[in-house]
């Protein structure tokens, strides 16, 4: 299995190199915001209780997180592999989606780390927020804190995976198509199982 997590801020790129990723390796994309804002939709009890949390730019609780990914790799055992974009977010998920992947014998094999200034991020957020509907992108103040949760909670993972020799580095202020070859090339060295690409 071709198993990868797409590391980096909010507003790095995470979610649109996975797109480009997952056609090319056909791989299945699990964003955990992408789960939460379906709950949040469908106005489920979770949703409406993460809502609270997301609107300010704060973490969901990890117990939440953790049991959605669960689920979605309990349900699809047969695909190739997974793109994991905005999970794990906290050493806690770290550990439990290697705990997770061990049952299924098919740890990560490639974490991929987009860096990215913060005045470009605040730049690209708050001008998706003109026309994304999301209330977490309507503002410096919020923005502001999705990247200090991201650098006390989330970026310490950085060590986590440096420790385990899965990370790697990526330049994330380029256009779209040079980070994506970037991305490809990293993952074409780790990619030497019988996943098909084209
Ligand atoms: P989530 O949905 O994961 O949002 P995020 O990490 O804040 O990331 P974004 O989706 O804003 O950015 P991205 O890196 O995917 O970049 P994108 O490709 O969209 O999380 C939202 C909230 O949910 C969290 O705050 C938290 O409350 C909760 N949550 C989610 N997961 C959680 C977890 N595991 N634990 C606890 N809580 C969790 O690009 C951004 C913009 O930039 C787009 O407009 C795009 O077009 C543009 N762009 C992309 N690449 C480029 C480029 N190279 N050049 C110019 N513009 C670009």
């Amino acid at each position: 299995m071709l198993n990868i997590v797409l590391f980096g801020p909010p507003g790095s790129g995470k979610g649109t190199q996975a797109q480009g990723i997952i056609k090319k390796y056909h791989l299945l994309h699990l964003s955990t915001g992408d789960m939460l804002r379906a709950e949040i939709a469908a106005q489920t009890k979770l949703g409406l209780e993460a809502k609270t949390l997301m609107d300010k730019g704060e973490l969901v609780p990890d117990a939440v997180v953790i049991g959605m990914i669960e689920n979605k790799l309990d349900n699809n055992k047969s695909v190739a592999g997974f793109v994991f974009d905005g999970f794990p977010r906290t050493v806690k998920q770290a550990e439990a989606l290697d705990a997770l992947l061990e049952k299924h014998k098919a740890p990560i094999k490639v974490v991929l780390s987009l860096k990215v200034g913060e005045e470009e991020l605040t730049k690209r957020i708050l001008h998706r927020g003109a026309t994304s509907g999301r209330a977490d992108d309507q503002n410096e103040t919020i923005v502001k804190n999705r990247v200090v949760e991201y650098r006390t909670k989330t970026e310490p993972l950085a060590n986590y995976y440096a420790a385990q020799g899965k990370l790697k580095d990526i330049t994330g202020e380029k256009p779209v198509e040079e980070v994506y070859a970037s991305l490809c090339h990293e993952i074409d060295k780790v990619n030497t199982g019988s996943t098909h690409t084209h």
